[in-house]
């Protein structure tokens, strides 16, 4: 009998404190206008100083485990996808666990920046699929607003923190669950979009800090460029290799970064707007846990029914990009 994995579950978490874009024309050289204009976004959320990834993540993965009406005993493996990491080391993965109680899981953290939700639920279905684990519990979560400068408008009005969780869970037979994942990278971009220092290549210390290499860096423009070629060439190759074509896509759960470049997926794919889960205006570009607090929202609201063909897909740092098609 096919074994495949299904989400049993979603949940999310958001800060409470909200930033808007009229709070944002009071730090930096910048408007409400250009920004919802260029990027959708019209407000993002931010951390408590007291909360560190692992928080989110923990509040969105209780969620999630309601939801699947699954125990954290059970769960055999966390997979926390970041780039904002609570510590250099231990994994962030590990501390959830703590959180969460769930002894029995092990538990790693995955470094493949706004796709790394994809990235999660790709490995964690492999797993499943070979009969290794039944149980899993993918996050991504970010706290990027301790890794931004606050001086450049390029960037700081962009990203906001949150987190997003899923339950995959082990089902035989059956029409559901997730149909296939496409995982990509072109590290000879890598420096279009990414943090110089902090770490091994440039490690920390006062001239750093000063000159701020620890915070994001993006050539937006050409990155805007590339991610609406590559996301086109990646839900094509998602519709090839599920013999489908666009009409087959019920419902597309995009990555968060802008509203044009989601605009041009739903486009290729000939979805309305109302086909689209949309939360860039609420949330910014939150990375790793854009994909599935998007996911959750739309669950939640009752957007998603059963049986439905939901395409995922996201692109960022790395460059990496990739999608994943499931039947709800
Ligand atoms: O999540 C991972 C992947 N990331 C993405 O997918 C992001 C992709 N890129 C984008 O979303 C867009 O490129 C941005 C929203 C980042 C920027 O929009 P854009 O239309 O590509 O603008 P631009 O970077 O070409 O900048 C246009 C102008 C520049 O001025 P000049 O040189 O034309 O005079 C910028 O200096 O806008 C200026 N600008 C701003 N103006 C007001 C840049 N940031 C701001 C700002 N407020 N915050």
């Amino acid at each position: 009998m096919t074994v495949r994995t299904v989400i049993a579950g979603t949940g999310s978490y958001l800060p409470e404190k909200i930033l808007t874009n009229a709070d944002l024309e009071k730090m930096v050289d910048t408007t409400d206008e250009w920004i919802v204009s260029r990027s959708g976004i019209r407000e993002r959320r931010v951390a408590a100083p007291e909360q560190a990834t692992s928080d989110l993540a923990t509040e969105a993965a209780r969620k999630a485990l309601d939801m699947a009406g699954s125990s954290a005993a059970d769960l055999d493996l966390i997979i926390v996808a970041t780039l904002s990491p609570d510590h250099f080391f231990p994994s962030t993965a590990g501390l959830v666990q703590r959180n969460l109680g769930a002894f029995k899981a092990a538990a790693f953290d995955l470094e493949a920046a706004c796709t790394g939700f994809i990235y999660a639920l790709s490995i964690g279905d492999a797993f499943i699929r070979m009969g290794s684990y039944e149980n899993i519990l993918i996050i991504g979560a970010e706290v990027l607003t301790r890794f931004i400068n606050w001086e450049d408008r390029s960037t700081c009005v962009l990203f906001g923190d949150g987190a997003g969780a899923a339950i995959l869970r082990r089902e035989e037979g059956g029409e559901r669950g997730v149909l296939s994942t496409h995982l990509h990278c072109d590290g000879r971009l890598a420096e279009l979009l990414y943090a110089p220092g902090g770490v091994s290549r440039i490690p920390p210390s006062h001239e750093m800090i000063d000159q701020k290499l620890n915070t994001v860096r993006m050539q937006g423009n050409e990155i805007f460029k590339i991610a609406v070629t590559k996301l086109r060439e990646v839900v094509e190759e998602t519709l090839e290799k599920n013999g489908l074509t666009e009409e087959d896509i019920d419902f597309l759960v995009p990555h968060q970064a802008n509203l044009r470049i989601i605009q041009a997926t739903a486009k290729r794919l000939n979805l309305p707007m109302e086909k689209v889960v949309v939360t860039v205006d609420r949330h910014g570009n939150t990375s790793a846990a854009s994909v599935p607090l998007a996911l959750d929202d739309a669950v939640r609201a009752g957007r998603i029914k059963s049986g439905d063909r939901v395409l995922l897909e996201a692109f960022g740092g790395g460059l990496t990009w990739g999608a994943a098609l499931v039947r709800w």
